[in-house]
């Protein structure tokens, strides 16, 4: 276990925070109500955000303060420790969560804590394909963006037209295409801090796009969607699948306390209620060593892991 990272956040930062309009603090908020796999201790400070502007301050003060801080957005591809984060854990909300047509044909904006599928539904409803493939994906739109979600050759990314982004002093800063570059599950749009995007995709007829959503969506049944998962633990090495290799090695079900390799799908480890980020840790070591061993390929984690006394921050 690493030492604790609970101590209590210092009284004048929360009280300066609380101040802020638009901002909302709970000290010692256990992070695992903020994680889908449903772990980890707790945050120094938990805020909640509305506004831009009330995001600006909120950061500046951190920063004053020297206290680390990181934006969370659905918890699908973070974990923290058992010990918690000694920093500010900062969720978006209201004005971050708006979706709407784009200014320009075809197109959608979005703020970076909508959630991912109600972006693609929005889209589907209005007959524009191109999102399809987030049937599924779980999370918000500034963590696909961050994480460059995708699925089947098709990413967030490749879709993104502009993404506003908080620039120095506070007012926002608009990255057009071609001022960001992305690969498969990267994105140098980590290190910004993501406002809202603008999503460029193509009109079709409402019945392709169903059929692709309903391919999508066949897919998904081999996932154990039910269960308190992150979705794919590990990126799929080039021309395989971490998922075929985990199950070739024999590894389904393989259990460390809570935890367990799915048996539905491989690359996904679920955790049935009495599982710690400790036991996500060793069952993912030990499933690294064992595909290394067996098959001489690496795995590598699809998964942040934020530790207790990281210094993270933008
Ligand atoms: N496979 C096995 N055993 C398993 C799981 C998979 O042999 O237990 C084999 C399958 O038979 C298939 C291959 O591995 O031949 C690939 O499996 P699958 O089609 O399920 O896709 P994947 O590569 O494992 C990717 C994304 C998923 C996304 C699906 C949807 C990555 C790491 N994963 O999975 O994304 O949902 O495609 O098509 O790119 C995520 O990123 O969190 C995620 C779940």
């Amino acid at each position: 276990m690493t030492p604790s990272a609970r101590q209590t956040p210092p009284v004048p930062l929360q009280r300066l925070l609380e101040g802020i309009a638009g901002v909302r603090v709970k000290p010692n908020e256990p992070l695992s109500r903020h994680v889908t796999m449903g772990v980890g201790g707790p945050a120094g400070l938990y805020l909640e955000i509305d506004t831009a502007e009330a995001l600006s301050s909120a950061i500046a003060a951190l920063e004053d303060a020297g206290m680390p801080w990181l934006i969370l957005g659905g918890g699908s591809n973070t974990l923290f420790e058992d010990a918690g984060y000694h920093g500010a854990v900062v969720q978006l909300k209201k004005e971050f969560r708006a979706i709407a047509e784009g200014r320009e044909p075809h197109t959608v904006r979005a703020g970076a804590a909508a959630n991912f599928r109600a972006v693609m539904r929005f889209a589907v409803e209005r007959n524009l394909t191109g999102l399809e493939f987030g049937v599924g994906i779980p999370g918000t739109l500034g963590g696909a963006l961050a994480g460059n979600a995708g699925a089947g050759g098709e990413d967030i990314c490749t879709l993104t037209r502009s993404v506003e982004t908080l620039g120095e002093g506070g007012g926002a800063r608009v990255l057009q295409r071609g001022e960001f570059s992305y690969s498969y599950r990267l994105s140098d749009l980590k290190q910004h801090v993501l406002l809202a995007a603008t999503l460029e995709l193509r009109p079709d007829s409402t019945e392709a796009i169903q059929r692709r959503v309903e391919s999508h969506r066949a897919k998904r049944e081999t996932q154990p969607l039910a269960e308190k998962s992150a979705g794919c633990m590990f990126k799929n090495p080039k021309g395989d699948a971490a998922g075929r290799l985990i199950d070739v090695a024999g590894l389904k079900g393989l259990r460390m306390g809570g935890v367990r390799v799915s048996e539905m799908h491989a690359n996904f480890m679920v955790n049935d209620g009495a599982g710690t980020t400790h036991d996500i840790r060793r069952l993912m070591s030990f499933v690294r060593e064992k595909v290394l061993a067996e098959t001489g390929i690496e795995l590598e984690s699809e998964v942040r892991i934020i530790t207790a006394n990281s210094e993270y921050g933008l």
